[in-house]
């Protein structure tokens, strides 16, 4: 790998731009808005059976990895991911999320440690429609908990507040279980319901359409990154004495 990296994974609040909504025919642009001392570049992988779209594979993220020296936080939208973890980490990537519903060839558990023995990150994403609680066994194992706001397959769709009572929850899991992952929010996320998903405690920021499908791409994430830093976390709630 080439250029070096910053100190892994930045101090939240983060925010990460997901190429699915860039101009790939101008990837180095899109990619040269990422600010490796801030952010992360986000890049959605679809296979057409996990979800109903089909986007890219290694070969598009070591070409990102080739571009930036930022954080590559890679999400994985397709069945048996396991079969591709080498791959996509060795193609660079930082990270790696893979999502709870998706079939799986071996046991959540045994392709999440995958992901943490290929040397990346390991994060896990939750559909809408799955509860926290079935990913409990889970979660003390996890550098990443992305909470999807929309249901994944596509960018520029309706963020879903409903979501927010899932990051609370997983706020609150993490302080009361001593945790450490970061809680990522992915699916409608622009100034607006960013503000409302920091204030529930989400850290980490993906953005598509808010980012690329902007008449100044840049600028419209300095706002988004002004935005995200300028909302307090919730405060940690006492821990109840023992
Ligand atoms: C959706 C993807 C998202 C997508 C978000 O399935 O996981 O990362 O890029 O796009 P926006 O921000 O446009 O909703
Ligand atoms: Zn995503």
């Amino acid at each position: 790998m080439s250029a070096a990296r910053p100190p892994l994974p930045l101090a939240p609040p983060i925010a990460a731009p997901s190429i699915l909504s860039a101009d790939f025919s101008r990837l180095a642009e899109s990619v040269a808005i990422v600010d490796p001392a801030r952010d992360w570049v986000h890049c959605d992988v679809m296979d057409n059976h996990f979800v109903p779209n089909l986007t890219f594979g290694p070969i598009v993220v070591r070409a990102v990895r080739k571009l930036t020296p930022a954080f590559v936080d890679v999400h994985l939208m397709i069945d048996r991911p396991e079969r591709l973890i080498a791959a996509f980490r060795e193609a660079g990537a930082d990270q790696i999320t893979v999502h709870f519903e998706a079939r799986h060839d071996h046991e959540l558990a045994r392709v999440i440690e995958a992901v943490r023995e290929s040397g990346a990150r390991v994060g896990l994403a939750l559909k809408p429609g799955t509860p926290l609680a079935a990913a409990e066994p889970h979660l003390g194992w996890l550098d990443l908990l992305l909470v999807m706001t929309v249901e994944p397959g596509f960018g520029g769709q309706a963020f879903m507040p409903g979501m927010l009572d899932k990051v609370r929850a997983a706020r609150e899991w993490r302080e009361s279980h001593g945790a450490r992952f970061l809680i990522e929010v992915d699916g409608g996320i622009a100034p607006a319901t960013a503000r409302e998903s920091r204030q529930a405690g989400a850290e980490v920021f993906v953005a598509g359409h808010a980012v690329y499908r902007q008449p100044e791409p840049r600028a419209a994430l300095e706002q988004l990154r002004a935005t995200i830093a300028s909302v307090a976390p919730p405060v940690p709630r006492p821990r109840a004495p023992r």
